[in-house]
């Protein structure tokens, strides 16, 4: 037994102060990057569209434990509203800032400027945009109405850039501001039977590349997000060819990332502003290298998907 001891205890000198040692630091910079982001987003207006559901939900909760003053967009305001109430239930010790719930069709063009600028009579500014409702799309081209197609592109696409370009002209004048993009691995790679979805996703990328390149001398960050599959009611919500709501949870979709741990790195992303984010499983990543290194494989997989459907 004492043998044992002995033993242990000289085992514990050699293994022991490198352990504690490395506790220490891991402790440190965990502890050094909470404190990051809180000092980077406390009392900062933080506007995000679609956060009735899945990651915008997950993302208002990310930025409310912060410190930030949240601005809640979507067209159901009682689920808005569900969710401000979920928000100022939690316990968080240290201060936060009532969130703000206002109604936004990002589909109708008319809303945008006045919705903007009822943002900056409630709060007096917007930090940080980030672009995150969106529709997705279940349906073969064949079978695809063009106002399906253009319903999909004016939410995710012509939504967004209508939107950003209401909040640039005082971020601009400023000289600071942040805006972010909730793509997705489509916006990188399109996959069978969401034609208008990856449409959309990959015009949001080439948009945002122009923007970050024109705003680089205004100093406006810009953050282009690519999440994989996460399991929210995206899928449900998708339209059809016809435009009915697809109404199925997609098995890839239920497998997905949580939409919080999909939101905290999206928070991360932006405290340290970083260009672009994918966040995803190790397939859809392999799937872009495939697309852009051996393109002619990744058609041949895509037709044998699109033959299964
Ligand atoms: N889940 C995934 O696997 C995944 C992967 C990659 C990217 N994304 C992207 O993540 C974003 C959020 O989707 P989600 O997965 O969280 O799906 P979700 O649960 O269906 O949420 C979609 C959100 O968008 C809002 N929205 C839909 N149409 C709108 C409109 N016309 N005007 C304003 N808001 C509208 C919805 O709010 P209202 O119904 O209240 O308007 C809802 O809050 C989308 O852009 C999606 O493309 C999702
Ligand atoms: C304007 O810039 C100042 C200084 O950088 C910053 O403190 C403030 O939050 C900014 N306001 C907006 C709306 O970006
Ligand atoms: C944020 O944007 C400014 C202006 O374009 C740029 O100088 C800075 O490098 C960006 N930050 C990061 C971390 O890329």
């Amino acid at each position: 037994m004492n043998d044992y001891l002995v033993a242990f205890t000289k085992y514990l000198k050699h293994v022991g102060l490198p352990l504690a040692v490395g506790i220490v630091v891991w402790k440190l910079s965990s502890c050094l990057s909470r404190r990051k982001r809180r000092v980077a987003l406390q009392g900062k207006v933080v506007v995000i569209t679609g956060a009735s559901s899945g990651i915008g939900e997950a993302l208002a909760h990310a930025f409310y434990e912060q410190g930030s003053k949240v601005v809640l967009a979507s067209r159901r305001i009682s689920e808005l509203e569900r969710v401000k109430q979920e928000l100022v239930a939690k316990t968080i010790i240290e201060p936060t800032l009532e969130p703000v719930v206002l109604p936004l069709d990002l589909a109708d063009f008319d809303q945008i400027e006045p919705f903007v600028q009822k943002v900056y009579e409630l709060c007096g500014d917007i930090h940080i945009l980030i672009n995150n409702g969106g529709v997705s799309h279940r349906g073969s081209i064949l079978h695809t109405k063009t106002e399906v197609h253009k319903q999909i592109m004016s939410i995710n696409y012509f939504g967004a850039v209508a939107l950003t370009s209401a909040v640039l002209p005082k971020m601009v004048k400023n000289k600071s501001g942040h805006i972010a993009f909730i793509s997705s691995v489509q916006g990188l790679i399109a996959i069978p039977d969401r034609s208008a979805y990856a449409a959309s996703k990959h015009a949001m990328q080439a948009f945002g590349d122009c923007l970050r390149a024109e705003m680089h001398q205004h100093n406006i960050n810009v953050t282009m997000i690519s999440p994989g599959y996460v399991r929210t009611a995206v899928s449900l919500n998708a339209f059809t060819g016809s435009g009915e709501a697809h109404g199925v949870m997609d098995p890839s979709t239920d497998a997905g990332f949580t939409p919080e741990y999909t939101a905290s790195r999206i928070l991360d992303s932006i405290v340290s502003k970083q260009n672009e984010l994918i966040v995803s499983q190790f397939m859809s990543r392999f799937a872009i290298f495939l697309r852009h290194t051996m393109p002619a494989i990744y058609f041949r997989i895509m037709a044998k998907r699109a033959n299964r459907t």
